[in-house]
C-alpha cells in the first residue's frame, strides 16, 4: 500500500486539523461555561489537602496570606493570560503565545514544560482521589486490598483507583466536549455547596485564639533540614490551589466568543476561588489549632475534631467530587496543547486528528489518558505539587514577558483586552512569580531543569527538523 493510498484512507476516518478552516473543533462554550471549567480547574487538592500541610508545617494560620500572596501572583499573571488569550488565540495557551512573541524553541520549551504540568498534576490529582475515595469506601464498609490501593514502591502493586479514575475521564473527554462541560457544571455546583457546607458551620465555631501565634515561621527562613519554611514558602506551596485557571485559554477553539469570553472566563473563575481560599483558610485555622492539620484530608478532620461527624462525611464526598472536575479539566487542557503542538510539526502529526463522529481528538485523549492512568498507578506523587508549580510559576512568567515583548514589538495587533496600568501588572507578574519560583525547594528547581533538558533532546532530535511552521 503506497503511502498517498494510505493517508487518503486515513483522511475518510479522520479530519485533520490542518485540512479544514476552523479546527474541526467545536464551538459551543459561553463565558459561564468557561468561567465553570475555571473552578472546575481550580478548587481541589490546593485548598482541601495542601492548606492544612501549608499551615501546619510552613506558614502556621497566616496560611491565609499565603494564599493571598499566591492568589496576587496569580491574578498579575491572569490580566496577562487575559491579554494574549484575547488578541492570539490558539488552544495552546501559553504555548502559542510564547509562539507569537519569541519563536519556535521557546515555545517548545513552554508546551514541553505544559505538558508536565498539566500530565504530572492530573496524575498527582488522582493519587489524592484515590485516598478520598478510600476513605469513602471504608466509611461503607468496603475495604480494597491493600496491594490494589499503593504504588510498588509504597508496597503495594498498583493504585487501582488513581489509575481507574482517568480512565474513566478518558471515555468522558471521548465522548465530547459539550457533554464534559455539562458534566463540569454539575460537579462544580457540588463543589462549591460542599464548601457552603463546611463554611457555615465553621463561621459559628471560631475560636479567635487558634489565630495567634499568627505567623509562627515568620516570612521565610529554612529549617534545620534545609526546607524553605515561612509565609512566603508557604505561598509557593498553596500556589498548587490556583493552578488551573489557566486550563481556561487551552479552550480557545471551542469558545463561542472567544475575544470576550475568556478574559472573562480567566477573571471571574480566577476571582471567585481567591475569595474561597481566603476565606476557608481562614475559617480552618480558626476552628482548630493550625498543628492539628497536617493530616491527609484537614478539611473533614477539623470538622471531625469539632464533632461534626456527619458534615465531615459530606465534605469527604464533595472533595472526592471536586478532585474530579480538577483533573476533568486539566486532562482537557493537557489534550490541547498536545493539539496544538502536533499541529505545528513539533510533536507527531497523529495527535493532530479530530475524530469527525465526536469531534474530539481522540487518538491524544487516549493515548495520554493510557500514560497517566499508569503513572497514576504505579508511582506515588506526592512531592509532584511543587513540581507542578515550578512548571506552572515558568509558564507564568514566560506570559507577562510576552505580554511586556509584544507590546513593543507589535503595539498595533488588535487587542481586545488589555491589562490596565501599563506594564505595571506584567512586570508585577513577573516579580512575584520569580520569588515564588525561588521560594521552592532546591531539589524541585533539578527535577525541572532534568525535564527540560529531556525536552531540548527531543527538540533538537525530532521537532526542529519537522516543525511546519519554521517551513
Ligand atoms: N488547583 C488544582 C488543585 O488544587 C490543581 O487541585
Amino acid at each position: 500500500m503506497n503511502n498517498t493510498f494510505l493517508r487518503s484512507l486515513l483522511r475518510k476516518k479522520f479530519t485533520r486539523f490542518e485540512d479544514v478552516e476552523d479546527s474541526g473543533l467545536n464551538r459551543c462554550l459561553s463565558a459561564l461555561d468557561l468561567t465553570m471549567l475555571g473552578i472546575g480547574a481550580i478548587i481541589g487538592t490546593g485548598i482541601f489537602v495542601l492548606t492544612g500541610i501549608a499551615a501546619a508545617t510552613q506558614s502556621g494560620p497566616a496560611v491565609v496570606l499565603s494564599f493571598v500572596l499566591a492568589g496576587a501572583a496569580c491574578a498579575f499573571a491572569a490580566l496577562s493570560y487575559a491579554e494574549l488569550s484575547a488578541s492570539i488565540g490558539g488552544c495552546g495557551s501559553a504555548y502559542s503565545y510564547s509562539y507569537a512573541a519569541f519563536g519556535e524553541l521557546f515555545a517548545w520549551i513552554i508546551g514541553w514544560d505544559l505538558l508536565l504540568e498539566y500530565g504530572v498534576a492530573v496524575a498527582a490529582v488522582a493519587n489524592g482521589w484515590s485516598g478520598y475515595f478510600q476513605n469513602a469506601l471504608t466509611a461503607i464498609g468496603l475495604n480494597l486490598p491493600e496491594a490494589l490501593t499503593r504504588a510498588p514502591s509504597m508496597g503495594g502493586i498498583v493504585n487501582l483507583p488513581a489509575a481507574s479514575i482517568v480512565l474513566v475521564l478518558m471515555g468522558l473527554l471521548i465522548v465530547g466536549v459539550k457533554q464534559s462541560a455539562r458534566f463540569n457544571v454539575i460537579m462544580v455546583f457540588v463543589k462549591l455547596t460542599t464548601i457552603a457546607v463546611f463554611v457555615a458551620i465553621a463561621v459559628f465555631n471560631v475560636n479567635p485564639a487558634n489565630w495567634t501565634p499568627f505567623m509562627p515561621f515568620g516570612w521565610f527562613a529554612e529549617d534545620a533540614a534545609g526546607k524553605p519554611v515561612g509565609v512566603i514558602a508557604g505561598a509557593s506551596l498553596v500556589f498548587f490551589a490556583y493552578v488551573g485557571f489557566d486550563a481556561v485559554s487551552t479552550a480557545a477553539e471551542e469558545a463561542k466568543n472567544p475575544q470576550r469570553d475568556l478574559p472573562i472566563g480567566i477573571i471571574a473563575s480566577l476571582v471567585i476561588c481567591t475569595i474561597v481560599y481566603i476565606v476557608v483558610s481562614g475559617l480552618l485555622t480558626g476552628i482548630v489549632p493550625y498543628t492539628e492539620l497536617n493530616v491527609a484530608s484537614p478539611v473533614a478532620h477539623a470538622l471531625q475534631l469539632l464533632g461534626f461527624n456527619w458534615a465531615s462525611g459530606l465534605v469527604a464526598t464533595g472533595v472526592i467530587t471536586g478532585l474530579t472536575t480538577v483533573m476533568l479539566v486539566l486532562y482537557y487542557g493537557l489534550t490541547r496543547i498536545i493539539f496544538s503542538m502536533s499541529r505545528d510539526g513539533l510533536l507527531p502529526g497523529v495527535f493532530a486528528t479530530v475524530n469527525p463522529k465526536t469531534r474530539t481528538p481522540v487518538r491524544v485523549i487516549v493515548i495520554t489518558g493510557i500514560m497517566m492512568s499508569i503513572t497514576a498507578g504505579f508511582i506515588p506523587l506526592g512531592q509532584l505539587a511543587e513540581l507542578v508549580n515550578i512548571g506552572t510559576l515558568f509558564a507564568f512568567v514566560m506570559v507577562c514577558l510576552g505580554v511586556l515583548f509584544l507590546r513593543v514589538q507589535h503595539p498595533d495587533i488588535a487587542r481586545p483586552f488589555k491589562a490596565p496600568y501599563g506594564s505595571l501588572f506584567p512586570i508585577l507578574g513577573l516579580i512575584s512569580c520569580t520569588i515564588l519560583i525561588l521560594a521552592l525547594p532546591k531539589i524541585t528547581w533539578i527535577r525541572f531543569f532534568l525535564w527540560l533538558v529531556v525536552g531540548m533532546v527531543v527538540y533538537f532530535t525530532y521537532s526542529m527538523s519537522r516543525s511546519k511552521l519554521a517551513r
